[in-house]
């Protein structure tokens, strides 16, 4: 079932995936060498409560973190850990989820800890592009084939790997709202885009194989070779005047 969104909707909407932006952009001061992921996660779920959200991830389907931070080989739901801790070099996935106000908000974004290597800087540049040109396809009128075939499409032609076993979703009361946004198919396939849809995009793209396994955790998906992966996850909804992306990455990278 695909729930059409009103224009005030979409506004509670992006009011939480603003909240969500504001927060990766306060956890990204936090990524250096050293930081725990654990303490990653504390930063963003206390800036989430304290501007009078919840982390929706928190208890959802028992996951026990407020939000998913994935290192390197981790393609996304790492589970934040004291353990695990930042080195000059690595790629971090932070995807946050906010509740408020009856919508959810959903987004990720890939950040580089110091410097990392040139291969793995093309890595992340080509995965957010790949998310820009799906996102430019999803119009009224479109197919999610589109989108899906844009992100797979672009990304194939650098040689990376698409991850098949996770998928961008519908986004509204619910996290996990259908249709489906997988990140391969075939252009004019998949449902029908109509206008007050909202959705999240979400291409997980690996330097190497696109297999994955899941860890013993029940929860961690790494790439079956180790290789690195990037992701990158925004809400775009589906308008009159084209695609409206309510996630904000400008307020992201005027901090990097
Ligand atoms: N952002 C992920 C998604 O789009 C989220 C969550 S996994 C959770 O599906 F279980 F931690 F919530
Ligand atoms: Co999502």
């Amino acid at each position: 079932m695909i729930y059409l969104k009103t224009d005030e909707e979409i506004e509670l909407l992006r009011e939480n995936n603003l909240l969500v932006s504001r927060t990766l952009a306060e956890v990204g001061k936090y990524i250096k060498p050293g930081v725990s992921t654990a303490e990653l996660d504390r930063v963003a779920e206390e800036f989430i409560r304290s501007h009078g959200a919840v982390p929706a991830f928190l208890g959802y389907q028992g996951y026990p973190a407020a939000t998913c931070i994935s290192v390197n080989e981790v393609v996304v739901h790492g589970i934040p850990s004291e353990k695990c801790i930042l080195k000059e070099g690595d790629i971090v996935s932070v995807d946050i989820g906010t509740f408020m106000k009856g919508f959810v908000g959903d987004s990720a974004y890939t950040f580089a800890v110091g410097e990392v290597a040139d291969e793995v800087r093309q890595l992340m540049t080509v995965t957010k592009e790949a998310l820009y040109r799906g996102t430019a396809r999803a119009k009224a009128g479109n197919r999610v084939g589109d989108i899906s075939a844009a992100v797979q499409e672009y990304a194939e032609k650098f040689g990376y790997g698409v991850v098949r076993e996770l998928e961008g979703h519908g986004l509204g009361r619910k996290m996990h709202e259908d249709p489906g946004v997988p990140n391969y198919g075939a252009r004019g396939r998949g449902p029908l885009l109509k206008e007050g849809m909202v959705i999240c995009i979400e291409p997980m793209i690996t330097l190497g194989n696109k297999a994955v396994v899941c860890e013993r955790d029940g929860w961690t998906i790494r790439t079956r070779d180790r290789k690195a992966a990037a992701h990158y996850e925004f809400a775009v909804a589906i308008r009159k005047g084209g695609p409206d992306i309510l996630t904000d990455y400008t307020i992201i990278e005027n901090n990097l």
